[in-house]
């Protein structure tokens, strides 16, 4: 079996020869919302948070990572479900507010916050602003002051290089994330000496897609080691150590799952340990996923358009590309392109018989959502289905550029499909210009 066929069907139940998303064929969804779209199944999304908990255990917190897919439904879902929330801007914020989120039960991230989104986060009294660099410190200060107010905050550590892995490193080497460990000591002291600072704990989380386990236990370790020495130099215990997400799900042919349930055992372990330690007795671990949770729900579906042969080579062109899905085309940190899972859903159980490149809709030879990708014979109005795309997909895509629409969101539960988003009209993109003088 191909390895998309593989992943799809350890996912998504099928009848009738048809693939379901949430009991829902794929195929009526899109034939009733039109193309492109976006369909999450929120049963995914529930195993998926089911079986992290399982493995993490008691020990741990979730924090759902709302850059991974901030709709309002599925924020709604992680709150339901009574896990906190990341953000990383004063939009992501506003938008965990708005769903009901407790502001004690978010944490706000985040190399470059402005003043207006910490004046914001502060005044909102959220759980924890994590310190990115010294000229937050005082940034921080300044506003907490103002405000009359102790601001909680941990401290982001970039460690040394010794627990790397992952698919994107975000630490371990000269990085815009956190505080280099090599310079600590002076920014907890600076913190502990703030009086309107309150260094409640510790922030590591040094790369995103990691699917081995080990690399994971070992940034573990690595952080408890960061975490005791920061206790040392404050001179008082830690209440949060925040260990981030990047827990990785299968993308491409040779990827296995994380086996989270080993991590899980492994990890217990050491926290059971470090339990004993003063420094952490009270502690709370927390971790904060966000594409491992929903980025198996998702399907971009697209339906084909053109169909076309140049020089010999067969181009699939469908009707939405990277504008709506830029992680599939390959231009979001991949370095060599490789095809997320596809699939024709018209035509998923037919032997694959042609090699084709598959193209959005784009003027730019970027917008390559497969290439050599061994297909059915495809056909006008096929519909085509790009899996693993429930995070960082649709929200981390140029969707302004071509002026295209913004593609709709369906999220289907127990045999129902609801419209979380409208899909964007051609119009959408002149409301914010200045046309004609409208300005003065
Ligand atoms: C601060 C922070 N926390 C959590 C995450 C979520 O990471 P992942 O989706 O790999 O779990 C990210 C992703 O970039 C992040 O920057």
């Amino acid at each position: 079996m191909s390895h998309a066929l593989d992943l799809i069907r350890r996912t998504f139940a099928c009848r009738d020869g048809k693939i379901l998303a949430g009991g829902v064929p794929v195929r009526d969804i899109a034939d009733e919302h039109g193309t492109p779209l976006f369909i999450y199944d929120r049963g995914v999304i529930e195993r998926k948070l089911g079986i992290l908990r399982t493995a993490l255990g008691k020990h741990f917190t979730i924090y759902y990572s709302v850059k991974a897919n901030p709709s309002r439904a599925v924020i709604s879902l992680f709150l339901e479900q009574g896990c906190g929330l990341e953000v990383a801007s004063g939009g992501e914020l506003f938008q965990a507010l708005e769903a009901g989120c407790q502001p004690s039960q978010i944490l706000f991230a985040g190399p470059g916050k402005s003043f207006a989104e910490l004046e914001y986060a502060i005044r909102s009294r959220v759980g924890e602003i994590h310190i990115e660099s010294r000229d937050e410190i005082g940034r921080i200060e300044e506003i907490g002051h103002r405000q009359g107010v102790r601001v909680r905050v941990g401290i982001r550590i970039n460690p040394t290089s010794e627990a790397q892995g992952g698919a994107m490193q975000m630490g371990g080497k000269a990085s815009p994330f956190g505080i280099d460990e090599e310079e600590l000591d002076d920014a907890v002291a600076r913190l502990s000496r703030s009086e309107t600072l309150e260094l409640c704990g510790v922030h590591l989380f040094s790369g995103t897609q990691i699917l081995d386990f080990n690399v994971l236990v070992r940034q573990y370790r690595k952080g408890l080691h960061i975490a005791q020495k920061i206790a040392d130099i404050a001179g008082k215990p830690l209440r949060t150590i925040d260990f981030g997400g990047g827990f990785g799900i299968p993308y491409f042919p040779g990827e296995a799952e994380l086996d989270v349930s080993t991590f899980g055992r492994e990890v217990a372990t050491i926290v059971d340990q470090a339990k004993k330690i003063p420094a952490f007795a009270e502690a709370s671990f927390i971790v904060e996923p966000g594409r491992y949770l929903v980025g198996e729900s998702g399907i971009y579906v697209s339906r084909v358009n053109t169909i076309k042969t140049s020089r010999g080579k067969k181009f699939v062109v469908v009707d939405g590309g990277l504008n709506h899905h830029l992680a599939a085309s390959g231009n979001f940190g991949q370095v060599i392109k490789k095809n997320f899972p596809i699939v024709l859903l018209n035509k998923w159980q037919q032997a694959g018989l042609e090699t084709v490149d598959i193209v959005g809709p784009l003027c730019t030879p970027l917008d390559m959502l497969g290439r050599n990708v061994n297909l059915p014979p495809a056909e006008v109005g096929d519909l085509l289905g790009i899996f693993q795309s429930g995070a960082y997909a649709r929200s981390a895509s140029p969707m302004s550029f071509l002026s295209h629409p913004s593609p709709p969101e369906i999220l289907v539960a127990d045999g129902e499909a609801h419209l979380i988003r409208r899909r964007g009209k051609p119009g959408d993109f002149l409301f914010d210009q200045i046309v004609d003088g409208s300005h003065s």
